[in-house]
């Protein structure tokens, strides 16, 4: 099986795609959470990613697809992935469709998760991660039981740099223009499912897992 989680930023994508490899034992691949990695590593990638990430700008195309061929022909690819925040423009859908050509596989599913502006700006001022496992809360709808510490392993939760409003607002415009139109590329292709993003994590869970089945 493998699914590309598409949406604007705190669509849930990330929340999903945590949800759907639990699910389904195949590896979550987020784009951002390998770049986020490399930015606090200090090694050369991060260095080069850092400076888009923190205005809120794409990472260059050569950068991004790069990372995605190396992992995704590791073996724990074999049966499959969830592709989170990847593809982000046209030429990357294009290179993942190249790759997957000469791998004699393909994309089974597109699932475009829909969520309005205003929501995302309320979910991403609220949002915290845990450094550790990487599990995610909201100060509202899924808050920590004790405050900055994540319930599952007990680490330390944190703010990501890039969940400040201005930089939120600039990720929303550069979503509409850059990444948006990947919709219609893969609706062309038979593939796009759309799940309305509004409700609980578990509804839109339900919702997610119908079209990946
Ligand atoms: P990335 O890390 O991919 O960020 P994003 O796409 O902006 O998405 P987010 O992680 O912010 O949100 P999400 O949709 O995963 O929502 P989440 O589940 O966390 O990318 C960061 C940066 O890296 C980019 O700006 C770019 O610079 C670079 N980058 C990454 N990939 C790239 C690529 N392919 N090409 C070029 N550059 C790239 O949920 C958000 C919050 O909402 C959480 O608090 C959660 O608890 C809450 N929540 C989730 N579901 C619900 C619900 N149903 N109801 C209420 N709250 C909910």
């Amino acid at each position: 099986m493998r699914v590309i989680l598409l949406g604007p930023p705190g669509s849930g994508k990330g929340t999903q795609a945590n949800l759907l490899q639990e699910r389904f034992s195949i590896p979550k691949i987020s784009t951002g959470d390998i770049l986020r990695a490399a930015v606090s590593d200090g090694n050369e990638l991060g260095k080069q990613a850092g400076a888009y990430m923190d205005q809120g700008q794409l990472v260059p195309d050569e950068i991004v697809v790069g990372l995605i061929k190396n992992r995704i022909q590791e073996a724990d690819c074999r049966n499959g992935f969830i592709l989170d925040g990847f593809p982000r423009t046209i030429v990357q859908a294009e290179k993942l469709e190249e790759m997957l050509r000469s791998m004699n596989q393909d994309i089974d599913v597109v699932v475009d998760l829909e969520v309005d502006h205003q929501e995302v700006l309320v979910r991403l001022a609220g949002r915290s991660t845990c450094k550790q496992c990487g599990a995610m809360y909201h100060t509202t709808s899924h808050p920590p039981k004790a405050v900055g510490v994540c319930d599952e392993c007990g680490g330390e939760l944190y703010q990501r740099e890039d969940d400040n409003e201005a930089t939120i607002l600039k990720r929303l415009t550069v979503y509409d223009r850059q990444t948006a139109p990947l919709k219609q590329y893969y609706e062309n292709q038979g593939k796009l499912k759309t799940a309305p993003g509004r409700g609980t994590v578990d509804e839109i869970f339900s919702r997610v897992c119908e079209m990946v089945n």
